[in-house]
C-alpha cells in the first residue's frame, strides 16, 4: 500500500474528540506556527476567507470553531466597533488563547463560548459565520454545517474554508505531505463538506487556492 493509503487508512473517519483535544493543547500556545506549518499561505488564505464574507460595519459574526481567534483582527477591521464577534471552540486552552487576544486588543464586543460545533445552539442569529481550518477537524462535521446555517440571519453568509487532498493531476504526488501534516492537526483532508453545503445555504460557489490543497466556498441563508 502506498504512503498515502496508509495515511488515508489511519485517518479515514477523523480523530476522537478527546485525540482532538489532546492535539489542540499542544497547539493552543503554539498556533502562531500554524502558518509555518501551512508554507506560509495562512495570511493570504484568511484574507481570502474573510473577504467572501462581505462584512458590513455593525455586522454580527459567528467564528465557529475560533481556536486562538486568529481571524478576530479581520474580523474587527471589517465590522468595527458598532458589530459583534462571537468566537465559539470546543477545547479550552484554544479558548484561553482567544480570550488573552482580546483582552490585550481591548476588544469589548467579542464574545467566547465554549462548546460543541456540532451541537450548540445560541439566542442569537447572525450576518456571517466563519468555519476556518475546522471542518477536516471537527468530528460531527456534517451537523456542525447544518448548526451553522441555522444561525444565519435571512441572507446571511457561511463561508468555510479549509484544507483538503488536491486533485489537480500535479498535486497528485504531494497529497501524502498533506496527508501527515494534517495528521499534525487532527485534520481528515479527505472531507468534502462544500458538497453539503447546498442543503442548507443557496448560490454555494468555490474557489480551489494553492494547488488545489485548499479552498474557500461560500454560500448565502435561504431563509429569507
Ligand atoms: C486548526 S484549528 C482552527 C482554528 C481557527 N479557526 C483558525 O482559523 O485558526 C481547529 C479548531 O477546531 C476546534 N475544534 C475541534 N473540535 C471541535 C468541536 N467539536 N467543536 C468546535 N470546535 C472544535 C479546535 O479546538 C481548534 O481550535
Amino acid at each position: 500500500m502506498s504512503v498515502t493509503g496508509v495515511l488515508r487508512r489511519l485517518t479515514a473517519g477523523g480523530f476522537s474528540q478527546t485525540a482532538i483535544g489532546r492535539i489542540y493543547k499542544v497547539w493552543a500556545p503554539n498556533y502562531e506556527l500554524a502558518n509555518v506549518y501551512l508554507l506560509g499561505q495562512l495570511p493570504r488564505f484568511r484574507r481570502v476567507a474573510v473577504d467572501k464574507l462581505q462584512l458590513q460595519p455593525g455586522a454580527k459574526v459567528l467564528d465557529l470553531s475560533c481556536g486562538t481567534g486568529a481571524n478576530f483582527p479581520l474580523l474587527e477591521a471589517e465590522i468595527g466597533p458598532e458589530g459583534r464577534v462571537v468566537g465559539l471552540d470546543y477545547t479550552p486552552e484554544m479558548v484561553a488563547e482567544a480570550r488573552r487576544r482580546v483582552e490585550r486588543e481591548g476588544w469589548e464586543n467579542v464574545e467566547l463560548v465554549e462548546a460543541d460545533a456540532a451541537s450548540f445552539e445560541l439566542d442569537e442569529r447572525f450576518d456571517a459565520v466563519i468555519w476556518m481550518l475546522a471542518a477536516s477537524v471537527v468530528p460531527g462535521w456534517q451537523l456542525a454545517l447544518e448548526r451553522a446555517a441555522a444561525h444565519l440571519k435571512p441572507g446571511g453568509r457561511l463561508v468555510i474554508a479549509d484544507g483538503r487532498l488536491s486533485d489537480r493531476w500535479y498535486a497528485l504526488p504531494f497529497n501524502w505531505v498533506a496527508d501527515l501534516l494534517g495528521m499534525g492537526a487532527a485534520a481528515d483532508l479527505g472531507r468534502r463538506p462544500w458538497r453539503l453545503m447546498e442543503r442548507y445555504v443557496e448560490r454555494v460557489e468555490y474557489e480551489a487556492l494553492f494547488l488545489g490543497f485548499m479552498y474557500v466556498a461560500w454560500g448565502i441563508s435561504r431563509k429569507f
